[in-house]
């Protein structure tokens, strides 16, 4: 009997394991129960997977509590579309908005220091991607996403949205200053 032509013996499962077989369905089993507890460590101690938190919005609720941040701390706006430039306190809960076809506003954080960052979208879903570093997020209309973040770095880093969302998908970026 061999994998491609069919087993002599029509009641094939009724046969004694075979010892061979038998050790790869241990070592098989061993390796899986292996992966399985590097899920949980991995998101414990690899230092780079998110535990986000998803709550049920509006998108006129989260426009009001982002209006209400760049009210509050705006520091100044940059580029000819006067994009407001955010630094709210450090420890505090800091908001952006994904819609058609920006991030919004521009965010100054300080290093060391954890947020609160909450993402939503106004009209489709948008997709959160923070360059250079590994995070991605989808970012749904009407749903917050909430994560803690700490910059331990500082540098300019661009927000790319990488869920398609219509014509200006491409042009659709942000920014994050960590200082
Ligand atoms: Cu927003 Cu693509």
């Amino acid at each position: 009997m061999s994998a491609i032509s069919p087993p002599a013996e029509r009641v094939w499962w009724k046969a004694p394991l075979d010892k061979l077989e038998l050790t790869w369905i241990a070592i098989a089993f061993v390796w899986s129960l292996v992966m399985f507890g590097m899920m949980v460590y991995w998101h414990i101690y690899g230092n780079q997977n998110l535990a986000n938190e998803t709550y049920k919005t509006t998108k006129e609720m989260f426009a009001a509590k982002t209006q209400a941040m760049v009210d509050k701390y705006t520091v100044r706006t940059e580029t000819d579309q006067q994009i407001p430039v955010v630094k709210p306190p450090a420890g505090s809960d800091v908001y952006l908005i994904g819609r058609l076809w920006a991030w919004w506003p521009i965010l100054e954080l300080e290093k060391g220091k954890q947020y609160k960052l909450h993402l939503s979208a106004m009209d489709y879903m948008h997709g959160f991607s923070l360059q250079p570093q590994n995070i991605n997020i989808q970012v749904h209309p009407n749903y917050e996403h909430v994560l803690k973040i700490s910059p331990n770095q500082s540098g300019t880093y661009s927000i790319v949205c990488n869920e398609y969302c219509g014509i200006g998908h491409h042009t659709m970026v942000g920014r994050i200053y960590v200082k």
